[in-house]
């Protein structure tokens, strides 16, 4: 459908119903064309399209979900996820684009690297992803994977200790590319893991906050001298907390949680043993109860999954050191939001988090019911309670540390640049449907 005259005399598609656009839900449309939004407004105004989608009663309509932290596997770990399991889950769970993390087998140190993952990426993902670089090989690599289109570069706990890492930082500073951090001081977990006994009841004493706060502390002197761009991913502590509250003061520095963060506490690994176990560990109620103040004060900018999935057996060894930190998110980051806003420990707004701020943080067009994002639109079911079985999940990993939880929210419809992805749990596009995307800097959607 061809627009006449600069305004669109047939749009392809037009979605009406409770949408969520500004931070709350009103009775609106929205109006699709060759993948984009093109118009927003009330409904008895809206143009003709070739397609009409009512959304009815108990269903409401949000932008497809942003999720900036995930692990999709796959190349020497397909046995644990692959882009097509992890991007059907993402799928299901409501969530149009991830951002993959570089912990592969091989890691993501170059441009060639990346490209291995583009080959499958591009093969089998049914959702739109960026890629992140991890600790760069050399220096000079960095400005390569920015022009190939990174969202960001990673570091881990142990890249704090590398000796390229101020000319590592001071080149991203200089191409301003966000650096995200895994902040657990390195040095702290060693000298806590030789205090005491490897056993997964200990792991939130064997990885205390203290090590969170300590990396974050460390990393926002450093990009206060050299100026990056510093992105604090998966906060777990109210020590950490308040060091993201300083350096914020201090630099430019944004932080996201994981979502079990916020609904799970230390208690799990009691009861789990090695399915809950993930890094940085579960905490105390404390924390909890810190960490979705922190969301609802506006101090932290996003939630993310950490979707990282293992085998089974793996995550249920006995030795300490044979369990594999992490476990699966996406299909369940989103109706556990709706749980935790329908009883009131977040806001409403808490979506933002999980859609519009992460796609701003990495310069997508998308996460946002507006006129020039994409047209990735999720239809869900808020009428719908249901109870959380691993053995469903689409995610290789059929585990979960959720088990038995009755969540709200239950995602019926997905589309993803107009087109119709995903339909009362049936898959509607190819393998290879999704795309991947660069930032665009310099649009106005950069970090900050
Ligand atoms: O729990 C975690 N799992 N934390 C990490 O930092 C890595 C991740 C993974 O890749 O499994
Ligand atoms: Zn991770």
């Amino acid at each position: 459908m061809r627009r006449a005259g600069g305004s669109p005399s047939s749009l392809d598609l037009l979605v009406s119903g409770r949408l969520y656009i500004g931070g709350s839900l009103v009775e609106a449309a929205v109006g699709v064309e060759d993948g984009k939004v093109v118009w927003v407004g009330k409904p008895s105004l809206a143009p003709p399209a070739e397609e009409r989608i009512e959304a009815g009663d108990g269903v409401v309509v949000l932008p497809g979900m942003v999720d900036m932290h995930v692990h999709m596997r796959d190349l020497g770990e397909s046995d644990k996820e692959d882009w097509f399991t992890g991007t059907l889950s993402a799928l299901a769970g409501g969530v149009t684009f991830v951002a993959d993390m570089p912990n592969n087998v091989p890691p993501m140190r170059s441009v060639e690297d990346l490209e291995l993952k583009e080959a499958e990426a591009a093969r089998k993902a049914v959702v739109d992803y960026g890629f992140y670089l991890g600790f760069p090989r050399d220096v000079g690599e960095l400005a390569r994977a920015a022009e190939f289109g990174v969202v960001g570069m990673k570091l881990y706990p142990r890249d704090l200790l590398e000796e390229a890492l101020a000319a590592v930082l001071r080149e991203a500073a200089r191409l301003d590319l966000p650096v995200v951090v895994h902040a657990e001081d390195p040095l702290i977990l060693r000298a806590a893991e030789a205090a005491l006994t490897k056993d997964v009841v200990l792991h939130g004493k064997l990885r205390p906050p203290e090590a969170e706060a300590q990396a974050v502390r460390t990393l926002s002197y450093l990009a206060a001298s050299l100026g990056f761009r510093l992105h604090v991913t998966h906060v777990s502590s109210l020590e950490a907390l308040r060091a993201v509250a300083a350096a914020k003061a201090a630099a430019k520095v944004t932080a996201d949680t994981a979502i079990h963060y916020l609904c799970l506490d230390e208690g799990a690994v009691g009861r789990l043993g090695g399915i809950a176990k993930v890094n940085p560990p579960l905490r105390s109620r404390r924390d909890v109860e810190a960490l979705r103040l922190a969301i609802r004060s506006g101090l932290l900018d996003a939630v993310v999954t950490d979707h990282a999935p293992h085998r089974r057996e793996e995550k249920l060894s006995e030795a300490y050191d044979a369990i594999p930190p992490g476990f699966p998110g996406l299909e369940l980051c989103l109706p556990l939001l709706v749980t935790l806003i329908a009883e009131g420990a977040l806001l409403l707004r808490a979506l933002d988090l999980y859609s519009s701020a992460p796609a701003r943080l990495l310069a997508v067009p998308k996460g946002e019911i507006a006129v020039g994002r994409d047209a990735d639109l999720v239809l869900l079911n808020v009428r719908e309670r249901w109870r959380v079985r691993g053995d469903e999940l689409r995610s290789k990993a059929k585990y979960t540390p959720f088990e038995g939880f009755e969540v709200r929210g239950r995602v019926a419809k997905v589309f993803v640049r107009g087109t119709l992805a995903y339909d009362g749990g049936e898959l509607l596009v190819e393998k290879g449907f999704g795309r991947r995307y660069s930032p665009a800097r310099g649009e106005g959607g950069a970090l900050g």
